[in-house]
Order: C-alpha cells, then sequence, then structure tokens
C-alpha cells in the first residue's frame, strides 16, 4: 500500500466508523440540511485548514475555457441554494454544480422525498427542486464576492423549469434562470433530466431541445458576446440509444460546450433485498446501482462526439471514477459516493495517477 492509498483509506474508515454513523442515525432530509448550515458556516480559518487535512484537487484541465484546478466536482442537487458555495473547494472538489435553480422561488414535492438505501449504498429522491429561486441565488453568490471568472474552483450553475410553468413557456423559463444567474456561473447546466418535475424529461426530445438550446445559446452571446458563458447539458440515464444518439447531434449543432451524464434513474436496477421497501417510493435512483448503467451511456456517448463529457451516477469509488475516465469521461461529478464515503472518495479520485 502506498502513502496516499494509506491516507485515503484512513479518511474513509474514519468516515464510515465515527461520522457516517452518526449522520445515518437521522432523517435524511434534516441531517442534509443541517449539514449544509453546518459546513456553510465554517469560518474562513477552518476553510483555509482543511485542504490540509483532505488533499487540494489535482491534474488541472482545461474544458470549454474553464481551468478546472481538479477532474472531480460536486454534482447538482447537494448545495441547491448555494450556501455552502465557499466550502466544496477546502474540501478537495476541482468544481461544483450548485442549484438545480428555478426562476422563481418553489417549495419542491412533499416531504419525505429522500429515502437511504443502506445495503445498496444508493439513494431515491423525489425533491421537486426545492430552492429559493435564481435571484435569492444570484445575491447569495454575490454576498460571497463569487463571480464568473473569479473563483479559483468553477462553478457551474444547474438551471431548471419552475414546476407552475407550463412546458409550452418552459424557453422563456430557463431564460429568466440564465440571465439572472450566468454573471456568477462559470458554466450553466441545462437540467432536462430530473424525473421530479412533470413532463421535464420530454425536453430531451429533438424539436424542443433543439429550441431550448438554441435559445440558450443566442441569449449567452447576447450577454456576453466576446465570451459567452458555456452551456452544459445534463440528460437521463433512461433514454433509448437512439434518444441518446439524437441528443448528442442537438448538443453538436446547437453548439453546446459539454454533456453531463447522467441524472438519477427511474429504473430499479441491482437492489439488495432488504431495500425492497424503500426501492418502491417514486423518484429518481443514485448510487452505486447507477454505475453501470452511466458507464454505458457515458461510453455511448464519447463513441459518438467529441464534446466533453462529464461524467455523473454512481461514483463511489476511485476505481468507478477510473472507469469513467477510461470510458472518455474528462470530468466527474459526484453525489451519492459523498454522502456514503465522504471527503474520502474524493481525495482518492484526485489522487488518480492516469485521470485521462
Ligand atoms: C437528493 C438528490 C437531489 C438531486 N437534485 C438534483 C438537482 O437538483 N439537479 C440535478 O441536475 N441533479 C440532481 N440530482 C442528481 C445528481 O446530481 C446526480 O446526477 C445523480 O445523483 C447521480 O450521481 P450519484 O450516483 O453520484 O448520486 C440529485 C440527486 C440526489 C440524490
Amino acid at each position: 500500500m502506498t502513502w496516499d492509498e494509506m491516507y485515503v483509506w484512513l479518511l474513509l474508515t474514519g468516515y464510515r466508523t465515527l461520522l457516517r454513523p452518526v449522520l445515518f442515525s437521522q432523517d435524511p432530509e434534516r441531517i442534509h440540511e443541517w449539514t449544509i448550515k453546518t459546513l456553510a458556516a465554517l469560518p474562513k480559518p477552518v476553510r483555509a485548514v482543511l485542504p490540509l487535512l483532505l488533499g487540494k484537487p489535482r491534474n488541472p484541465l482545461e474544458v470549454a475555457g474553464i481551468n478546472f484546478p481538479g477532474r472531480v466536482g460536486l454534482a447538482a442537487g447537494l448545495d441547491k441554494d448555494a450556501t455552502a458555495a465557499r466550502v466544496w473547494a477546502p474540501l478537495g472538489f476541482g468544481f461544483a454544480e450548485l442549484g438545480t435553480v428555478t426562476a422563481q422561488p418553489q417549495p419542491g414535492n412533499d416531504k419525505p422525498r429522500s429515502f437511504r438505501l443502506v445495503t445498496s449504498s444508493a439513494l431515491i429522491n423525489r425533491m421537486g427542486f426545492n430552492n429559493p429561486g435564481a435571484h435569492q441565488v444570484a445575491q447569495t453568490l454575490a454576498a460571497y464576492g463569487m463571480v464568473r471568472g473569479s473563483n479559483r474552483c468553477p462553478i457551474g450553475i444547474s438551471i431548471g423549469k419552475t414546476k407552475v410553468v407550463p412546458l409550452s413557456d418552459a424557453v422563456a423559463d430557463y431564460l429568466v434562470g440564465l440571465r439572472t444567474l450566468a454573471p456568477y456561473a462559470d458554466y450553466i447546466a441545462v437540467n432536462v433530466s430530473s424525473p421530479n418535475t412533470a413532463g421535464l424529461r420530454q425536453l430531451q426530445q429533438k424539436a424542443q431541445l433543439a429550441e431550448l438550446l438554441a435559445a440558450l445559446t443566442t441569449e449567452a452571446t447576447l450577454l456576453s458576446p466576446d465570451n459567452p458563458v458555456p452551456i452544459f447539458v445534463k440528460i437521463a440515464p433512461d433514454l433509448s440509444e437512439a434518444e441518446i444518439d439524437e441528443v448528442v447531434t442537438v448538443c453538436e449543432q446547437e453548439h453546446v460546450a459539454g454533456i453531463i451524464a447522467t441524472n438519477t434513474t427511474l429504473t430499479r436496477p441491482e437492489i439488495a433485498p432488504i431495500d425492497a421497501a424503500k426501492a418502491a417510493e417514486s423518484g429518481g435512483l443514485s448510487g452505486a446501482p447507477l454505475t453501470a448503467l452511466a458507464l454505458a451511456l457515458v461510453r455511448r456517448i464519447t463513441s459518438r462526439t467529441q464534446l466533453p463529457v462529464l461524467a455523473s451516477g454512481g461514483i463511489m469509488t476511485p476505481a468507478d471514477a477510473q472507469a469513467m475516465f477510461d470510458a472518455g469521461a474528462v470530468l466527474l461529478q459526484v453525489y451519492t459516493g459523498f454522502i456514503f464515503n465522504g471527503p474520502a472518495v474524493i481525495a482518492g479520485i484526485n489522487r488518480l495517477s492516469k485521470p485521462r
């Protein structure tokens, strides 16, 4: 065992034996809110010490004109309102995708709406874009002095459709999100793949996607003609191969800067029998059961296009991360792996010697 491996093992064991049992003894959403509040309140000197403990991002890479100090980022949905935006870099992330943020504030679906499938190393959620709205998120980032281009750890902002806005008015709604948040985002992620907003995934269909992306890329250019904010598109793992190919073609035609694959799945693969009751909850499944599906999708996309692919879905260990890099992903995002394995998984991925 090398020193690096030993160090990651110690971090992992510490998290899984000391901290996780306490966190997992609480309701998932309540402890999530508490953790975000606690992280958001960490004073600057503590944030400054964290990288000494956890290690810094490694293997920098430029993608879509953005300098990423590391290859692994925070996936959308963990910091929906951006309050903990200053802590993700000190925790070892090379970038963070905040949100999903909608143009209007909204409460999301009724609780409970987040479930842990502990034996399966998975989560199911049907949050429904609970968030304070684009203006509030813009104010939070402005108060932190986090504006586009100023962040050592690039900030992506995921935008989605406000629930009460009909699908036929989705384009105008996404445009409000883009206009309000572009000054703060190193990239904008267009979320057309959450399973928890009725009809949202229809926006992945060819004509609708083309219309939406054309409007967003045009607006990005109008807002900042010399340096438009890059637009990434986040897709679902439940598309057929033909649909994936269609999405890729539209992304290329509409000059998006990258594809994020994937969001949570509505399918229920590889669930431990003990988790069967929770698996019956409606919502999107993430974590270990998603690994193979996400990997197959990343392979399919990278075999079809030169567009940068950001892999998300079931990256629970550095080995999962390596498989994504080997499949052609340039950057990674982690959500459920961070909940189950803590900062060790980020430190372990940062220490991969050959990310690509
Ligand atoms: C509780 C929860 C909330 C999420 N919210 C969002 C969201 O608002 N926007 C989004 O694009 N993805 C959201 N996701 C999906 C994650 O960003 C990620 O794509 C997915 O969980 C797969 O990665 P993982 O297996 O590492 O969790 C959410 C996931 C979870 C578990």
